[in-house]
């Protein structure tokens, strides 16, 4: 699939097939994850991989409640992905600090995105989850309390029939040549 293909194959997958993804399927994502670039190489990343189905379970029930039910979906993924976000280099710390910028989030957002993209090509679908009980999270899958999970990702066959519609900013509200607020493109 031509990459301009592959972002547009892409989209947030919330209904699952009832079907394990295979674990040779879940490592080919994971391999073009740990290829993705970062600040200072740190590779500030560690994923945890759930896909015993009495763990899932456990974990999809605390990305959502009664009262905040949009995550509820995350109960029929197969598969779901658990980023740690890790220490930087001592050399991105300090950077980060100088700079003001929070490198390790922009480094795990980028792995992310590139384990997601290969599941689209592999036929599988994903979703980012950012809500969701990180105390509880830890507390199931035996994390150390000093780590911090970043973000999840369900995964699993996509049920759909058609491709959900892309809904986007428009080109010119997003992009300026040269100079800030220019309207020429
Ligand atoms: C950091 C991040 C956190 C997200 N958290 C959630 C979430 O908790 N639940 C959810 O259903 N979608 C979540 N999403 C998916 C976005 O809603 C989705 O990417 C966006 O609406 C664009 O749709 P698309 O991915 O289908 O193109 C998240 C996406 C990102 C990048």
């Amino acid at each position: 699939m031509k990459f301009s293909e592959l972002v547009k194959q892409r989209f947030s997958a919330r209904k699952y097939l009832d079907k394990p993804v295979e674990r040779e399927k879940i490592n080919q994502c994971l391999e073009s994850a740990r290829l993705a670039p970062s600040a200072c190489n740190s590779q500030p990343w560690r994923f945890i991989i759930v896909d015993e189905p009495g763990l899932v379970s456990s974990v999809s029930a605390q990305t959502y409640n009664q009262l905040i039910s949009f995550n509820k979906f995350v109960g029929n993924a197969p598969v779901i992905v658990v980023i740690l976000m890790e220490k930087p280099k001592l050399i991105a710390q300090i950077g980060g600090k100088i700079k003001n910028k929070e490198y390790p989030l922009i480094d795990m957002g980028i792995a992310a995105e590139h384990f997601c993209l290969q599941a689209t090509e592999l036929g599988l679908g994903t979703c980012m989850l950012g809500w969701f009980n990180e105390k509880s999270i830890k507390d199931i899958l035996k994390i150390p309390a000093n780590k911090t999970v970043g973000l999840l990702i369900s995964l699993g066959y996509p049920d759909y029939a058609k491709l959900p519609d892309k809904k986007r900013k428009k080109f010119d509200e997003i992009v300026n040549y040269n100079l800030y607020g220019a309207s020429e493109i």
